[in-house]
C-alpha cells in the first residue's frame, strides 16, 4: 500500500511557486507515495497559554500529520530562513512535550526560490529546528530549486525540464527513504 505523505507548504500566497512545486511533486512522485498538500491558512499562532485547551485548528493540523506516514516540507526562503507560518506550524506540531506529531515520520525538505541560491538557508534553518521533534531527516539528496520564477506556465504546469528531472529524482529518493523507515 502507498505511504501517505503530508506535504507542508511554507507559503500562503495564492500564486506561490512553493505551492506549484508541491503540486508538481505530487504529480511526479512514484506510486508508492501518496502526496497530500497541507497549506497553513488558518493555523493560529502557537501560544503556550492555550496548551491545555488547544484550538481546533491546532488539533486538526496535528491529526493531519499524525495520519500521514511521512512529512515533506516544501518551503520558500524569507530573510535567509523559513517563513514565520512554517515555523509556527513546526511549533504547533511539536507539542505537547514528548508528543510531537512529527516523531517517527521520515522527513524531506524541498527549498525553492526565484533567486539564485534556491532557498538553501531556509533548508538549513529548517534542519536545525527539527531534530528531537521529528523522525529521520533525509540528508541526501539535498534539493534547492533556484530560478523557479519562470518554471511554471499560467496554469501552474511545470515547464522547466531540468527542474522536473531533479524533482523526480528527489521524489524517488524520498520514496526509498520512507520505505526504509516505515517497513
Ligand atoms: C523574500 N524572498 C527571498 N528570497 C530568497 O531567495 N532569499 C531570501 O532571504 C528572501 N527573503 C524574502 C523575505 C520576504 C519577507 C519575502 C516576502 C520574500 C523572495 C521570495 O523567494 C519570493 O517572494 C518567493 O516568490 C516566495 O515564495 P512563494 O510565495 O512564491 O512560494
Amino acid at each position: 500500500m502507498a505511504h501517505t505523505v503530508a506535504v507542508v507548504v511554507g507559503s500562503l500566497r495564492k500564486e506561490s511557486f512553493t505551492l506549484k512545486v508541491a503540486h508538481a511533486l505530487a504529480k511526479l512522485a512514484p506510486p508508492s507515495l501518496k502526496l497530500e498538500i497541507v497549506t497553513l491558512h488558518g493555523l493560529s499562532f502557537f501560544n503556550q497559554d492555550l496548551e491545555a485547551t488547544p484550538p481546533a485548528d491546532w488539533v486538526s493540523f496535528r491529526e493531519t500529520i499524525q495520519k500521514s506516514d511521512a512529512v515533506l516540507f516544501v518551503t520558500p526562503e524569507y530573510n535567509r530562513s523559513i517563513p514565520g507560518v512554517l515555523k509556527n506550524a513546526i511549533d504547533v506540531g511539536s507539542r505537547p512535550p514528548g508528543k510531537s506529531s512529527f516523531l517517527g515520520r521520515p522527513i524531506g525538505i524541498v527549498a525553492n526560490s526565484p533567486g539564485a541560491l534556491g532557498g538553501v538557508c531556509a533548508a538549513m534553518n529548517l534542519k536545525q529546528s527539527l531534530p528531537g521533534y521529528s523522525g529521520p531527516i533525509m540528508q541526501q539528496p539535498e534539493i534547492y530549486l533556484n530560478g523557479v520564477g519562470d518554471a511554471f506556465d499560467d496554469k501552474g504546469n511545470l515547464v522547466k525540464e531540468a527542474l522536473e528531472k531533479v524533482l523526480r529524482q528527489y521524489a524517488d529518493a524520498f520514496a526509498a527513504w520512507v520505505d526504509k523507515h516505515k517497513k
